[in-house]
């Protein structure tokens, strides 16, 4: 079993980074379209790290070599200090039960009740559970996201509002009691009430299971209320990397120019 993917005591307490990216290199379409040159981040525990930067740069890229879905060319990505073990497929979907994954739109299953949605993960990876432990799972995560049970359980998405449906789509990330949770454009298309909702859950989400959240975006107020620090991502480079303050008051014409850009988007859409 050495090496199997486990967080063991030592690894827990000694992992300072819940992720590293070192040096990665990545390119598409036989090297032709380099998207990666060299991206360097070091994603501190228990922290919410934004990653920011304009549609195209690689964010959900980089969020494919954190869950070891895409390989680096080269460079090294690190789960609380272990490389991912791509070439062994047991130890790599252990490290992935470490991982909880919020998609843009929740991506919840229209045929399906909430509690089967929430409950899906339970079915793939806890098959001892019983319908009543799972029934009681479902409930606790509910509950910790602002959700009645009772009202909601046999509920179907298409009765729910988008910022309930988000509530649930956390629910499910949640249920398998992740250490890492990953969010993929949390605030796109959301109106402001909702963008607001979700910028509170982001937060109390992390603190109030002891998480580390890393949360890809273009949402700068999001980023701005919400995390720890902030990362732009630019030119296949991580080209910033530091507190909100420091963000607001960077230099770099890339990160000038998007904060810019992306306060006329703002005003154009009364958002
Ligand atoms: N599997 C893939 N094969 C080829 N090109 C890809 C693949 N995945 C992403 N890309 C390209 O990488 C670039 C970055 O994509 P993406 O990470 O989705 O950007 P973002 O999330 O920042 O908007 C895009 O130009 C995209 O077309
Ligand atoms: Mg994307």
């Amino acid at each position: 079993m050495s090496n199997e993917f486990s967080l063991d005591a030592t690894t827990e307490s000694t992992a300072e980074h819940a992720i590293v990216l070192r040096d990665v290199h990545k390119s598409f379409g036989h090297g032709r379209y380099q998207v990666f040159k060299g991206v360097n981040l070091d994603v501190k525990r228990g922290e919410i790290t934004f990653v920011l930067g304009p549609s195209g740069v690689g964010k959900s890229v980089m969020l494919k070599h954190i869950l070891g879905l895409l390989k680096p060319d080269a460079g090294d990505v690190l789960i609380f200090g272990k490389p991912i073990p791509y070439d062994n497929a047991s130890a790599l979907n252990e490290m992935r039960k470490h991982f909880g994954m919020l998609f843009q739109y929740a991506a919840l299953f229209d045929d399906m009740t909430v509690f089967q949605n929430v409950a899906f993960p339970l079915v793939e990876h806890r098959r001892s559970m019983t319908h009543a432990e799972m029934r009681l799972k479902v409930s606790e995560k509910l509950l910790a996201v602002g959700l009645d049970p009772e009202q909601s359980l046999d509920k179907f998405p298409s009765e729910l509002s988008g910022g309930m449906k988000k509530r649930v789509g956390l629910a499910r990330a949640i249920v398998l009691e992740p250490q890492i949770l990953l969010y993929d454009e949390p605030t796109t298309g959301l109106d402001p009430v909702t963008r607001a909702m979700v910028d509170d859950l982001i937060v109390d989400t992390n603190k109030n299971f002891g998480l580390t959240s890393v949360v890809i975006s273009h949402d700068i107020p999001s980023a701005l209320y919400s995390a720890d620090h902030i990362a732009f991502l630019f030119g296949g480079q991580i080209v910033f990397y530091g507190t909100t303050a420091g963000f607001r008051e960077c230099q770099h014409p890339m990160v000038q120019n998007f904060l810019q850009s992306e306060e006329r988007h703002r005003k154009e859409m009364h958002v």
